[in-house]
């Protein structure tokens, strides 16, 4: 599609054909090249691709913002190049280097700033996949490896903006056992959550909360974003056991609520009962940005939180977080990378 053809206005999370992508190969045993930009394009794939059978890859979730002053930024990429070349590691590929990551970042986003919407209307949606691009049919590694970058022009993954979501607490599927792939952005690790997110959205939940495997008993995650709780003045998070994705989300709010909010916090498990008795409640990823939570149904039973509204605290982080995404206050602790 070409810029003038899109409705900025009303974008929603899906995916927009763009201008151009960036793509770079390995092979087994050598180093990445260097890559390069493309005209946006089928790839050309063999049905033996060991990706198609064996799901070697990952992908990696990224925005980059329009702001006011006409400047493009992007959020704390080098986290992002740093988590995907771990993931490499854990998928048997060969670790993508953080240059190499974040020049293909860079390149597609500049070759694509028209599709990119004001802060108001969304954001570029960067998504850096790499994967066994090579043909194989014994379970092992890829002979060749591809990184590829496109982007999509986005608006908000859960309808209205700070609008608590419901959720659903499952006991029926789990996203991620410990020692499994849960820590890293396995493409794997997605299609399992695509049944039970069916199932709760037609019950009228946004999305499903996912318990341990091993006890059912304490929060890991909300489909594709982590969790936080608020009790007592306290911001309390499920600590990074293995089987949850350290959000780089997490990780900022974690920190804003410490520096800006001199708030405690504990990372530590969290169980479905104390969350219950939450002060409020939240889940925070790229795609998600800070969505406040106003409803819990466990067991059959619906728990509300702050009469359904967005809690203090969470409105707080919220502006905090998107202040310094959106370039409307000051980039203290030298999150943005400007483009
Ligand atoms: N948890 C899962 C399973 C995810 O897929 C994501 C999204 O990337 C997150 C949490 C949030 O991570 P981040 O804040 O880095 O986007
Ligand atoms: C993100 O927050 O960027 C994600 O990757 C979530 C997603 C699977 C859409």
């Amino acid at each position: 599609m070409k810029p003038n053809e899109i409705d900025f206005d009303k974008l929603t999370f899906s995916f927009t054909q763009t201008r151009s992508m960036f793509v770079a190969k390995c092979n087994l045993g050598e180093e990445w090249e260097s890559g390069e930009l493309k005209p946006f394009e089928n790839l050309n794939l063999s049905p033996a691709a060991v990706v198609l059978s064996y799901g070697q890859g990952l992908f990696e979730g990224m925005k980059a913002y329009r702001w006011d002053n006409g400047e493009i930024a992007m959020f704390r990429p080098e986290m992002n190049a740093k988590r995907a070349a771990n993931g490499c590691t854990r998928l048997s590929m060969p670790e993508i280097p953080s240059s190499l990551f974040i020049n293909g970042v860079k390149k597609v986003v500049r070759d694509n700033a028209d599709y990119i919407p004001s802060t108001e209307q969304g954001a570029l949606y960067v998504r850096p996949i790499i994967f066994g691009s090579g043909e194989g049919v014994g379970v092992a590694p890829s002979s060749e490896y591809s990184f590829i970058v496109y982007v999509s022009p986005v608006g908000p993954y859960f309808k209205g903006k700070l609008k608590p979501i419901k959720l659903v607490v499952t006991k029926d599927f789990h996203r991620a056992p410990l020692k499994g792939t849960g820590g890293v952005k396995a493409i794997g690790n997605y299609v399992p959550g695509m049944l039970p997110s069916s199932i709760a959205k037609s019950k009228g939940y946004a999305e499903v909360i996912y318990l341990d495997a091993a006890e059912e008993k304490y929060i890991e995650e909300v489909g594709a974003a982590n969790f936080f709780a608020i009790i007592d003045n306290k911001l309390i998070t499920p600590e990074l056991t293995g089987s949850i994705l350290p959000g780089i989300t997490r990780d900022s709010v974690i920190h804003l609520a410490k520096t800006k909010l001199k708030l405690e916090i504990e990372e530590r498990r969290i169980s479905v009962d104390e969350a219950l008795t939450a002060d409020e409640l939240f889940c925070a990823g790229t795609a998600a940005i800070i969505a406040p939570i106003g409803l819990i149904s466990y067991e059959g039973k619906d728990y509300i939180f702050n009469d359904g509204n967005i809690g203090k605290i969470t409105n707080e982080l919220y502006n905090y977080l998107t202040g310094i995404q959106f370039g409307t206050s000051e980039d203290e602790f030298g999150w943005m990378a400007k483009i």
